[in-house]
């Protein structure tokens, strides 16, 4: 996508289509609205009369041929109640707007946003824009390939000079951080035949080349001598051995302690001996959308010079069940030397997690925050809407927050309590793998709580937020990328925790 940015008048923007935003209204007033009315003969009071468009949010019109003006139509986006309106509302608007014929058969747009002065609402409009087209047409052929976007050119419009320059780096940034998203939805959504752990660190390792990034992958061999037991009980079923990847961004100062990012990279979970149910089971080849979001934000981190030392971890593995498989009831070591039952093969999650949580202390980091598609439970706390949180440092926590309320990829916070830490005790060994499933979300981050060092942590579980069912304005139906847009805000406006 090429973007172009000025300053010039609505009826001069030369762009085949311009798209104007409205809130909610009952009676033309709005300096755009009024200007549009005025070139098309009272369409906008006739749209309003006939309560056609009013500004509600979701709503959105094509009005052709204004006259006076250069372009060749209007598209006007409702952004809903004005005291309701965040960057979000942007967001959602452009996220419709991407998928209207009559933008998608443009060759040129123009986003017209007159006075306009938020740089948060000018990147949300184009990360909206991007995310609300995102699709993945590598696995059709023939006609069923051929993408129906034309728009190639997208032009941002201020009504003055003043803020032209805030306008092009915010939707340069913008721009990065939803390609971040992009290709983490991207990972997420192959399937696990093309995406193996093996497969899975080549595709990493060649990213990070691209952005010259440090990377390192683990193999086989070298996870054994990391001695890391609980990850790799979880790859013994598959005739896929698992990998490791470690990426390594340094954009801050030599001495800086890094931030430290896990991410789960089940490659596909089965749940090995402890088979899942069918019905579902296709969607687990998600469950290493954790680590896609961990490689995706390392890699926009870099693209935005974002002036942090960064690490990311991804133990990347397939759960099956096979003659090899982990079984219910074996108990296996951990890196950190803790033993650990195994009464459930399918909560594999938190064993390769508790290895690379305590190989994190290689990095003497100076945080450390996992994401990770954990517990079904999630489904009945937050469902698709948010994600729980949940570790060891409000300072941290509060930071996740802000970064969640600028971002609105939602976060809520759950204890860590006594209770859970007692719901993980095993009697024959350490710890078991399996609390049951009361309280599964908040049990599991105790789990990992026992592999954690001294330092600030915290635990984001994505089960759910990680897989879209319907599709809303800007989150197609499937893959998210949830906590790209997070992780990449908290990593902008670190404080030291
Ligand atoms: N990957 C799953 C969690 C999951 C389930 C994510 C459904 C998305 C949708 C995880 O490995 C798992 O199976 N967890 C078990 C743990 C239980 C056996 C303690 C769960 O949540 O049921
Ligand atoms: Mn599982
Ligand atoms: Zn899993």
């Amino acid at each position: 996508m090429k973007y172009v940015f000025s300053a010039q008048a609505m009826a001069e923007i030369p762009s085949e289509t311009v798209i104007c935003f409205a809130e909610q209204f009952d009676k033309i007033a709005d300096k755009t609205l009024v200007e549009i009315d005025g070139a098309t003969a009272g369409a906008v009071a006739t749209l309003l009369k006939a309560k056609e468009f009013t500004g509600r949010a979701g709503e959105a019109v094509t009005l052709y041929r204004p006259s006076g003006f250069r372009c060749r139509r209007v598209v006007l986006l409702g952004l809903g109640d004005r005291k309701k309106k965040t960057a979000d509302s942007y967001r959602k608007a452009m996220g419709t707007a991407s998928r209207m014929t009559s933008i998608m058969s443009s060759g040129s747009a123009a986003v017209y946003f007159g006075t306009q002065r938020s740089e948060s609402v000018y990147q949300a409009a184009v990360e909206g824009y991007l995310l609300g087209a995102f699709r993945i047409l590598d696995y059709k052929t023939g006609e069923n390939k051929r993408a129906k976007h034309r728009l190639n050119e997208l032009q941002f419009v201020l009504a003055g000079k003043a803020n032209l320059r805030r306008l092009e780096k915010s939707v340069r940034r913008g721009a990065i951080i939803a390609e971040g998203q992009m290709l983490a939805r991207e990972l997420t959504l192959t399937p696990s035949n093309l995406l193996t752990p093996e497969l899975y660190a080549d595709k990493v390792e060649r990213l990070a080349k691209e952005n010259k990034i440090q990377c390192r992958v683990l193999d086989q061999k070298a996870i054994e001598r990391e001695k890391m037991g609980a990850f790799l009980s979880v790859a013994r079923g598959s005739e896929a051995p698992p990998r490791f990847i470690v990426l390594q961004y340094k954009g801050g100062p030599a001495g800086q302690k890094p931030i430290v990012l896990v991410g789960k990279g089940v490659t596909f979970d089965s749940g090995g001996i402890s088979l899942k149910p069918s019905l579902d089971m296709h969607e687990m080849k998600q469950d290493m959308a954790g680590s896609a979001v961990v490689v995706a934000t390392v890699i926009t981190a870099s693209r935005l010079r974002i002036n942090r030392n960064i690490v990311g971890l991804a133990p990347t593995a397939e759960n099956l069940p096979s003659g090899h498989a982990t079984r219910p009831g074996d108990i296996i070591k951990s890196r950190k030397g803790k033993t650990v039952e195994i009464i459930n093969t399918d909560a594999e999650g938190r064993l390769l997690l508790a290895d690379a949580l305590d190989y994190a202390n290689k990095f003497t980091p100076q945080a450390v925050i996992d994401i990770a598609t954990l517990t079904g439970a999630t489904k009945f706390i937050l469902g698709y809407a948010g994600a729980p949180i949940l570790g060891n440092n409000e300072k941290l926590a509060d930071q996740i927050r802000e970064a969640s309320k600028a971002t609105s990829e939602r976060v809520w916070e759950l204890p860590i309590w006594d209770d859970f830490r007692d719901q993980m005790k095993s009697s024959i060994a350490d710890l078991t793998n399996s609390g049951g499933k009361v309280a599964g979300t908040a049990a599991a981050a105790a789990f990992l709580e026992n592999f954690i060092g001294d330092w600030p942590w915290a635990h984001i579980d994505i089960a759910y937020v990680d897989l879209e069912p319907k599709g809303t304005p800007y989150v197609p139906k499937g893959a998210t990328g949830f906590g790209v847009r997070l992780l990449t805000e908290l990593l902008a406006r670190w404080r030291k925790v």
